[in-house]
């Protein structure tokens, strides 16, 4: 049907015949001329329909907004005046010939050249996609899957597809399941991950594995997370963790380098859980915003102040202080608000100084909380902090884990409102994690990575003696603030696998029902074994720079699992559901 892209069209082909099909992307008339915006998927061209030729100016004229066109035409070169430098085909227009409406389009329900609306977007997320700004997120995330595949078929990888109706796998979700109609009663789980068939694979003598897999997870929703979303995921046979970390760091090096044309540095650097918490209050911290949170309970244990004296001496307990250098800059309101927003992770409060002179002690400070603190609590934190004038100092206090959790949220948030993000890239891996999290809710220990995670220790009598101060030889890698990837040395003997179902609360009875085929397979001479999975969708959103990994999705849910394109989920047929044995219990309206 045509024998040119529109944004392919140039100077070299002045005087020759060109047929074009794409879309108006807009029409102009400019005294008696007619001008149509022809765009396809590599960009734009300008169509010139003249008087002259009746036809082809009658048809043009019937055009509006995002007609379907083929037009037939020659290229020839605009007048200098006319030259678009803004248009890769600026310094041509077509002549149209013959213009053909292939198909006309209703009035649009928004315009493509504006930013429209998340829920228009999404409801016709076929012409969102048509907007340059998605033709490019979407060929971004597509090379990015091309150049991970090629990279990892000429090492020896294999791509193996694992099955999508499944057994439950926990990576710490809800699942979704899927009734079966020819056992009743009885559900597939849609996978959490492959994580079991990539390990068996490793005991199938399989050696390298690597698939571009969907997982599925039902769990509350956010800018970086789908329900179904996917991975890169990753497996290999006799490796040690920096086996894994070395080649697949290599990988992502490359991987950025090719698509987006980023070089992120060599080694990685490397940081322990206990640090990344400790200095940042994350286990995915930001490197480029350049904050740092500091310990300050030694300081604090002698003050009356018992919202810091009592968490400054108690094991469990932290008081942090984040040093913010131009803080004093911050109005009134903008301190004040910052409370609510920590609130929303746990604060109970957020304290502050504000140091306008340094020199002029007490007299040089505004804070609420000063008069609490004597002048050796104060010199202590000046001195731990580098506090200068024109610093604000924030306050955390209570248990490790909200402080951290709030303080390093507020460092997030202070950094961006401020101005304190570096451009560029700074990834790096965090290792050392705890095998276990006590969960406060269930009063009991969960896997911080998963429950197939290898403890550092060899031995299970070993681990069990000392669960909560377990290490894991799980590792994530982060960029920018964002986990792109996660993985680990898994466990490869059946009595350390059934040690840590014990350790987590997961009977034997329920690990024979539920993990029975691993425990199974690992009794016939596993190899040792590890991975990684790597998120694709946040790592094509990092490339495209867009804040949400819906933009490098195809076809996205909303935030509440819906998907406005086609109404899923829906009701089924009553027969249908008999033929499944599943019976609807409606939540009562009140
Ligand atoms: P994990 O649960 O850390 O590990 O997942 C790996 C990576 O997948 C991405 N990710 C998500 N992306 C979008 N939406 C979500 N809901 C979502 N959840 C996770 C993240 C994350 O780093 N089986 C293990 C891997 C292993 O141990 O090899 C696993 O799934 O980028
Ligand atoms: P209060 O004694 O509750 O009036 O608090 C005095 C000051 O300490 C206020 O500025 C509070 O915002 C702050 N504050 C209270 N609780 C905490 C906390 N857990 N961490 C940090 N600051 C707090």
């Amino acid at each position: 049907m045509r024998t040119q892209f529109c944004g392919l069209v140039d100077e070299r082909l002045v005087g020759r015949t060109v047929t074009l099909c794409g879309w108006a992307d807009t029409r102009r008339d400019h005294g008696g001329v007619v001008f149509v915006d022809l765009r396809d998927h590599e960009g734009i061209v300008q169509v010139v329909a003249e008087p002259d030729n009746a036809a082809a100016f009658a048809e043009a004229s019937k055009v509006r907004y995002e007609y379907c066109l083929r037009i037939t035409g020659t290229v020839r070169a605009r007048p200098a005046a006319q030259v678009n430098d803004k248009l890769a085909t600026g310094k041509v227009e077509v002549v149209a010939g013959t213009v053909e409406i292939l198909n006309a389009a209703a009035p649009l329900p928004f315009m493509l050249h504006e930013t429209p609306g998340e829920e228009a977007r999404l409801k016709y997320r076929y012409l969102d996609i048509r907007r340059p700004a998605m033709q490019k997120a979407m060929r971004t995330r597509i090379r990015l899957v091309s150049a991970l595949r090629h990279y990892l078929d000429a090492r020896g990888f294999q791509d193996i597809e694992t099955p999508v109706l499944t057994k439950a796998t926990p990576e710490g979700a809800r699942d979704y399941l899927v009734p079966s109609r020819v056992h009743p009663g009885e559900f597939y789980a849609l996978p959490q991950s492959p994580q079991l068939f990539k390990q068996l694979l490793m005991m199938a003598g399989m050696d390298r594995y690597y698939q571009v897999a969907r997982c599925f997870r039902d769990e509350d929703l956010r800018a970086d997370r789908q329900p179904e979303f996917t991975q890169l995921d990753m497996e290999f046979a006799f490796v040690g963790e920096r086996d894994v970390q070395d080649f697949v760091e290599g990988m992502i090096r490359h991987v950025f380098r090719e698509v987006a044309g980023v070089d992120l540095g060599d080694p990685f650097p490397r940081l322990t859980y206990a640090e990344a918490i400790r200095r940042f209050g994350s286990d995915k911290p930001d490197l480029r915003i350049d904050l740092e949170l500091v310990d300050v309970a030694e300081h604090v244990r002698h003050v009356e102040f018992k919202v810091f004296s009592a968490p400054a001496n108690d094991p469990a307990g932290r008081v942090a202080c984040l040093r913010v250098p131009g803080g004093a800059e911050m109005t009134r309101k903008q301190l004040d608000d910052l409370a609510p927003y920590v609130a929303r992770y746990g604060a109970r409060g957020l304290a502050w100084i504000r140091i306008d002179d340094l020199a002029k002690g007490r007299e040089g400070l505004t804070s609420p909380i000063t008069k609490f603190l004597d002048d050796r609590a104060l010199e202590g934190i000046f001195e731990a902090t580098g506090a200068a004038t024109g610093d604000v100092l924030f306050f955390g206090a209570g248990s490790w884990k909200t402080v951290s959790d709030f303080m390093g949220a507020l460092r997030l948030k202070v950094g961006r409102d401020l101005g304190r993000v570096a451009d560029g890239w700074r990834p790096l891996w965090v290792v050392d994690f705890p095998m276990f999290e006590f969960d406060p809710a269930a009063k009991r220990h969960v896997a911080l990575h998963h429950p197939f995670t290898a403890p550092k220790v060899d031995d299970a009598a070993q681990l069990a003696a000392d669960p909560a101060n377990a290490v894991s030889r799980g590792y994530d890698m982060v960029l920018n603030g964002n986990e792109i990837g996660g993985g680990s040395i898994r466990i490869h003997r059946p009595e350390m696998q059934s040690t840590v179902f014990d350790l987590l609360g997961i009977t034997r009875h329920e690990a024979e029902l539920k993990f029975g085929f691993l425990l199974e397979a690992l009794k016939y001479g596993a190899p040792p074994h590890g991975g990684i999975a790597f998120g694709i969708d946040r790592i094509a959103a990092l490339m495209v720079g867009t804040e949400s990994i819906r933009d490098v999705i195809a076809f996205p849910k909303t935030a509440s699992a819906t998907c406005l394109l086609t109404a899923a989920p829906s009701e089924v047929p009553e027969p249908q559901l008999q033929e499944l044995h599943v019976r609807v219990v409606r939540p009562k309206k009140d």
